[in-house]
């Protein structure tokens, strides 16, 4: 075994609704307020909502759960983790590897989630400023026409120095809250941001209630037409599902090695998704009535947030207000997961290194400023540099959307498919009937579905990511017959 000096297993949520709000801050942010919306419209609405549910009930809070009973049971930064447990079981101590791939991807998605959140915070620049100069009852950005609010987005994207600096000024708030330990700076940005973050939600989705296009957006996010229920649309959600649930990346071990031993982790990690999914659920409700309201059609991926939205914003009253709003919500968000995907690697310096915690996090922003300046420059400078271009599967990224697909394509899925098979084939049914505060039935539903369906499921979603065209004929095939 490794020598450790334990630190990590010092430290603790103060509360059993701390270590929740945690949780819950790490599982929302741009992926349910960007990428559900844009997901579910691109794939059918309704259809892909209700698989998303299913997704999330038998594939995202069975694998939540397993994170979190290995963080708790073994008490350390995730790789030491899962080696206690494995050795615990009789397994081989390798099963460590999994975990060190996760915090390694943590750190990755850490090194891109800031630089978008530098974005979020590049928009709060302009809707303040917009808020002051126009004063805050009018449309935003008045005077300007819908292509120069567009252009608003190249402008920046394009801007290397000032997407940079963001950055940086995002990770070192991250790095603020993480240096001060668990319940000091991690549990105390949730306590805060998550409450403010619930009513600024309701307030603008109350707000786009009065624009009348509310029947609309629910036609839109639920209406179910089964036709619509392709292989490609449940792929979708299967993967949206544990992106938006943290899973894959050791992050969810982390917070549960603080949590204490009389929390009951099924009961827990239930709230946890449970909130996630209103979430998501709630933002398709605040974002397409604004949308819609301003006349406009729902456009996918990020144009939906930094262009479409602002383009509503400037045709609605209160448009900057709200729009200035809106954007501090979509910060605080970003902040709650920036700080959980931050402290994955910072647990493993100080467990591995020895590290004193605001050291650890130090070198974690260090490394991660470095990877992020070349993947802010990658929407501007750096533009034509593709540096895996070779691949197929990385055909044409630049450093930025490289990252991206790399681990939501490869590491995530494989990390929560090792995941689920360590707990359904290699930990010990005592250990696992001891932590996982289930019984009966449900406690062998849910063996059934970390042994077989999830790394059955997380499969498929891997191969299809890795072969799109090959899997899509697949099932346009098996669709036919
Ligand atoms: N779940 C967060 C979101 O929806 C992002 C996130 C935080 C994340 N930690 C993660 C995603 C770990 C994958 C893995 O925005």
């Amino acid at each position: 075994m490794v020598a450790s000096t334990g630190t990590t297993a010092r430290e603790g949520w103060s509360s059993r609704s701390a270590f929740v709000l945690a949780a819950i801050g790490s599982a929302v942010g741009l992926g349910n307020l960007v990428r559900f919306p844009a997901e579910a419209g691109a794939n059918g609405g309704g259809a892909f909502v209700l698989f998303y549910i299913f997704c999330v009930v038998l594939i995202g809070l069975p694998v939540l759960l397993s994170e979190v009973l290995i963080g708790r049971h073994g008490q350390a930064a995730a790789p030491l983790s899962f080696r206690r447990i494995a050795e615990e079981s009789g397994g081989s101590g390798a099963w460590s590897i999994v975990a060190s791939l996760g915090v390694f991807s943590a750190f990755l998605v850490l090194s891109f989630y800031c630089v978008l959140g530098g974005w979020v915070l590049y928009y709060i620049g302009l809707f303040g400023a917009d808020v002051f100069l126009s004063g805050p009852a009018s449309g935003a950005f008045a005077g300007s026409s819908f292509e120069e609010v567009d252009a608003l987005f190249g402008a920046m994207v394009s801007d290397g120095l000032s997407t940079s600096l963001l950055d940086i000024v995002f990770l070192a708030i991250t790095f603020l809250f993480v240096a001060r330990g668990v319940s000091g700076g991690i549990e105390k940005v949730a306590v805060y941001l998550m409450p403010a973050f619930f009513f600024l939600l309701l307030a603008i989705t109350i707000y786009g209630m009065f624009g009348g296009a509310m029947a609309r957006t629910v036609d839109y996010l639920f209406t179910f037409e089964p036709e619509k229920l392709t292989g490609e649309v449940m792929l979708a959600a299967v993967g949206q599902a544990f992106f938006s649930l943290s899973l894959g990346v050791a992050g969810m071990v982390t917070y549960g090695a603080y949590v204490g031993r009389d929390v009951n982790l099924a009961s827990t990690s239930g709230v946890i998704a449970g909130a996630d999914t209103a979430v998501a659920l709630i933002a398709g409700l605040c974002i397409f009535p604004i949308v819609f309201a301003a006349g406009l059609e729902p456009s996918g991926g990020l144009g939906l947030m930094f262009q479409t939205l602002p383009h509503a914003f400037s045709d609605l009253p209160f448009g900057t207000l709200i729009g200035l709003a809106f954007f501090v919500m979509v910060a605080f968000a970003a902040l709650t997961s920036s700080v959980s995907l931050m402290e994955a690697p910072t647990s493993w310096a100080m467990d591995r290194l020895g590290l004193a915690r605001p050291v650890a996090a130090m070198l974690v922003t260090g490394a991660a400023a470095v990877l992020g300046v070349l993947s802010a420059l990658s929407t501007g400078a750096l533009a034509g540099f593709h540096p895996l271009g070779f691949i197929p599967l990385f055909e044409g990224l630049g450093i930025l959307d490289l990252l991206d697909s790399f681990t939501g394509k490869l590491t995530m899925p494989i990390g929560a498919l090792l995941t689920s098979v360590f707990v359904g084939w290699v930990v010990s049914r005592r250990l696992l009937d001891e932590e996982s505060g289930l019984g009966g039935g449900v406690h062998r539903f849910w063996l059934f579905l970390v042994r077989w369906f999830c790394p059955l499921m997380l499969a498929l979603i891997l191969v299809s990511g890795i072969f799109p065209e090959t899997t899509a004929r697949l099932f346009a095939t098996l669709g036919a017959g």
